[in-house]
């Protein structure tokens, strides 16, 4: 399947307080310079608050680590699990579509997903409330033919069976996941000869099922508030807890991803400061977001720093690169892991034309 962005976007992402605070908790994991890394759980918690994934969001993640939108847009379109156009509201139903879900039924049960949401897949229904599509094998093949909704399996189906969870669904229920025909697990449905310890424990669900039904919120996106935030790691470090800032204009969602900086850092004196401006040449700045490894919040944070012009970064030094490097904030060391002066170099050497095209194949 093809995939590629939504024909009509928001104008604008910004994550909530509670999800800001929790993704710029999730963003000290990792070492500096390796931000990147958080990629994916802030995509998904970004899909979790608006149910897709729409460009402004992409773009949001992006700024926020100080990767190039091209880069976030890449993981996003390459894992299924994000979703490029909205879902229903209630519930985006997956039907397994692979080898043993196909012979057990599974094209009945896209049948019933034509029927009672809409006749082509990855479109919300007539009430908003559900949207379906057809996946590869999610891994409960012996309980073929099953349905992933929101976070939990629905297994064994028959088409009477979908019709009825939807129906349930849609009247604000959750039904109990886990088999629909009445198996504990994926043993046979008949005449057990082992493995019966169960029909002892009284227990009538499995562990997966009573924990789902225990939890209650199958359906329930993520918002942020739900588990308190565990920065247990950071304690570990010794390092302070980043306090959360005020949640970034919608508006202007892309330039105001916040810092990430913590609380302790201190002014680095590794290196030497490269001379900077105070503003602009004739008040116009270069687009430095031409640079790969530049974003809106990078750019920001150069300007912050007194570099506005190309030939200021490929004027830079050993010592220089490493003073920049040292005093990115949340992002250091990109200025040596992305090459910018080398890019840079090329830019006042070649112009700009002739850098776009080298550097569809990183040739600098
Ligand atoms: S084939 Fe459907 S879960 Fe594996």
């Amino acid at each position: 399947m093809l995939r590629r962005l939504y024909h009509e976007q928001p104008a604008s992402f910004a994550f909530t307080p509670a999800n800001l605070e929790w993704a710029k908790g999730q963003i000290t994991k990792y070492p500096e310079g390796r931000q990147a890394s958080a990629v994916i759980p802030l995509l998904w918690r970004a899909q979790e608050q608006e149910g897709w994934l729409s460009k402004p969001a992409i773009e949001y993640v992006a700024s926020m680590l100080g990767m190039a939108n091209i880069r976030v847009l890449e993981v996003a379109t390459f894992y299924f699990m994000f979703q490029l156009q909205p879902v229903g509201s209630v519930a985006n139903i997956q039907i397994c579509g692979t080898t043993s879900c196909m012979i057990c039924g599974a094209e009945d049960l896209v049948s019933v997903c034509k029927e009672l949401i809409a006749p082509t897949p990855h479109t919300v229904s007539a009430d908003g409330k559900f949207s379906w599509e057809e996946v590869e094998c999610l891994g409960a093949c012996a309980n073929a033919p099953m349905a992933q909704i929101g976070k939990d399996y629905y297994e064994d189906l028959t088409p009477a069976v979908l019709r009825g969870l939807i129906a349930r669904f849609r009247e604000g229920e959750v039904p109990q996941p886990g088999s629909q025909n009445g198996r504990y697990s994926s043993e046979p449905l008949n005449n057990l000869t082992s493995l019966k310890d169960h029909q002892g424990t009284g227990a009538k669900y499995n562990g997966s099922v009573q924990r789902a039904l225990d939890i209650g919120e199958t359906v329930k996106r993520i918002d942020g508030t739900e588990v308190p935030l565990n920065l247990s790691w950071l304690r570990n470090r010794g390092a302070a807890a980043p306090v959360a800032e005020a949640a970034p204009a919608k508006a202007a969602a892309a330039d105001a991803a916040p810092s990430v900086a913590p609380a302790t850092a201190t002014p680095a004196t590794v290196g030497r400061k490269p001379e900077g401006l105070a503003e602009a040449r004739d008040g116009k700045a270069d687009n430095l977001k031409e640079i790969e490894g530049i974003g809106p919040a990078m750019e920001k944070l150069c300007h912050e720093l007194g570099f506005f012009h190309y030939d200021q970064i490929a004027a830079w030094s050993e010592e220089e690169i490493a003073w920049v490097d040292e005093n990115l904030k949340g992002f250091k060391g990109r200025v040596t892991r992305d090459k910018w002066v080398a890019q840079a170099k090329l830019i006042v050497a070649e112009g700009l034309e002739a850098f776009r095209i080298r550097a569809k194949t990183n040739d600098y």
